[in-house]
């Protein structure tokens, strides 16, 4: 078939030479009119996957919602396995991704990895085997309690403010107002805030970042009950993709986010909501109490 004229193959042949010309070249731009309409599924199946790979910028054009779908995650772990230095390792071959719509929290036990977890994904620890990918133009907002630690600790919250963006008094007080930081707080040392205080700082400060995904490592800890409400408020109202590491019901039922569980050194996606969940759990904990021998 190698030798015979262009003109005399059917449609998806003739897709399949022009896709093998475009691809051979390894081009930095690579713009795809369409490019599923004729083929049968298996050459599909093969374009997808060597589209995962695709390192460079793509431009694709077309009708077919599955193949777009399958446009790799913005940010992914791609089979990683990592260990801390001495240990076995808590992930083994993990593929997990995220697009601009997920909103994902993430429900284990303590210990099995979470806070790893997202390290891993933000870039802050690197994988043993396998990779971190993101989207290169993607920003993306941390938080975490050792982070609310390490705050410029001499600073008020209004100069930390201003200082990091260049902010005019005025806004960085309204920025740290909207995130109910009392207005006695704004102007008093950051290492004279409760912990629930300077985790305000923090979210006032990822607000002004302007992230494409929020990375959440328990952020209601140290949040009143009221302020866990405007934590799901702001989570529900943000437009970017959000993945937390959450214990405290009321954030979980609010944002409505799928359930994951890190569980067997992977990842995985829990069938159901938080009532499932809940059933579950105590469920496996009846029959530990079931099958404990009495005293
Ligand atoms: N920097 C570190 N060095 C060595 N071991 C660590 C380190 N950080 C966490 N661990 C261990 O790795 C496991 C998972 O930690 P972590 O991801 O923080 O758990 P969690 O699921 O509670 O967030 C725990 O057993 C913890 O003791
Ligand atoms: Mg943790």
């Amino acid at each position: 078939m190698q030798n015979r004229p262009t003109q005399k193959f059917s449609g998806g042949w003739r897709m399949r030479v022009s896709l093998a010309k475009a691809l051979f070249m390894e081009p930095t731009l690579l713009m795809l009119d369409e490019p599923t309409n004729h083929l049968d599924l298996n050459a599909v199946i093969w374009l997808n996957n060597y589209l995962q790979g695709w390192r460079k910028t793509l431009l694709i054009v077309s009708h077919d919602q599955g193949f777009l779908d399958d446009a790799p995650p913005v940010l992914g772990l791609h089979g990683v396995t990592f260990g801390y230095e001495g240990q076995k390792p808590l992930f083994k071959n993990l593929d997990f991704g995220i697009d601009m719509d997920s909103r994902i929290c993430i429900v284990s036990p303590n210990g099995v990895g979470e806070s790893t977890l997202l390290l891993l994904l933000t870039g802050k620890l690197t994988p043993t085997h396998g990779e971190m990918r993101k989207n290169h133009r993607l920003k993306i907002g941390f938080f975490n309690q050792q982070y609310a630690e390490r705050l410029h600790m001499e600073e008020t919250p209004t100069e930390y403010l201003q200082r990091s963006f260049n902010l005019p008094y005025q806004d960085a007080r309204k920025c740290l107002g909207c995130f109910g930081l009392e207005s006695h707080a704004h102007t008093i040392q950051i290492c004279k805030l409760s912990g629930g205080q300077k985790a305000r700082v923090v979210f006032a400060e990822l607000a002004c970042r302007e992230p494409d995904v929020l990375i959440l490592d328990e952020p209601t800890n140290n949040l009143d009950i009221e302020s866990i409400s405007a934590l799901g408020e702001a989570i529900n109202e943000y437009k970017g993709a959000v993945i937390a590491v959450s214990h405290d019901a009321r954030l979980i039922t609010e944002t409505n986010c799928q359930l994951w569980v890190v569980e067997e050194q992977s990842v995985s996606q829990i069938d159901g909501d938080f009532q499932d969940y809940k059933r579950e759990v105590l469920e496996a904990l009846g029959k530990v109490m079931v099958n404990r021998p009495r005293e």
